[in-house]
């Protein structure tokens, strides 16, 4: 099982933006909690972050058959992006949409998202588990 997590805009923050919402761990916390659990579980796992819509778009793209799964948290681009969502439906990997936030008790636009149209689940509010959650999912279902 190969498994593709994606990190849209200001992901790369955690720890030091709003540590309110996004709590005071790190990306690299995120990073090496994902890297720890796929070895417990036997999951080939990548991780790409991105500030860049057009490089998520290539990121995506490129996993065309070769990766099993994607867990994405797409960040602000969630609420604007309808290049993500097609670049999705493109190359047709199954995928989770994760937001470490509860999404749906913040601003109204939060509630809007593009990918979840394509995604088979959407997790949120549930800090970095949400993201062990949906690889978890993946992996039980497509193993
Ligand atoms: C987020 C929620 C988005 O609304 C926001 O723009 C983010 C992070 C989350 O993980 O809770 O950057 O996707």
């Amino acid at each position: 099982m190969k498994i593709l997590v994606i990190n849209g805009p200001n992901l790369n923050m955690l720890g030091i933006r709003e540590p309110d919402v996004y709590g005071r761990s790190t990306y690299n916390d995120l990073c090496d909690m994902l890297k720890s659990h796929a070895a417990e579980q036997g999951i080939e796992l990548e991780i790409f972050q991105s500030n860049h819509e057009g490089a998520i778009v290539d990121k995506i793209q490129s996993a065309y058959n070769s990766f099993d799964g994607i867990v994405i948290n797409p960040a602000a681009y969630t609420h604007t992006s309808v290049a993500l969502l097609d670049a999705l439906k493109a190359v047709a990997i199954p995928a989770v949409e994760v937001h470490i936030s509860d999404v749906s008790t913040r601003e109204a636009f939060r509630s809007i998202s593009y990918v979840r149209e394509y995604c088979e689940k959407t997790i949120f509010g549930k800090g970095f588990n949400g993201y062990i959650e949906a690889m978890d999912y993946l992996s039980e279902k497509y193993k």
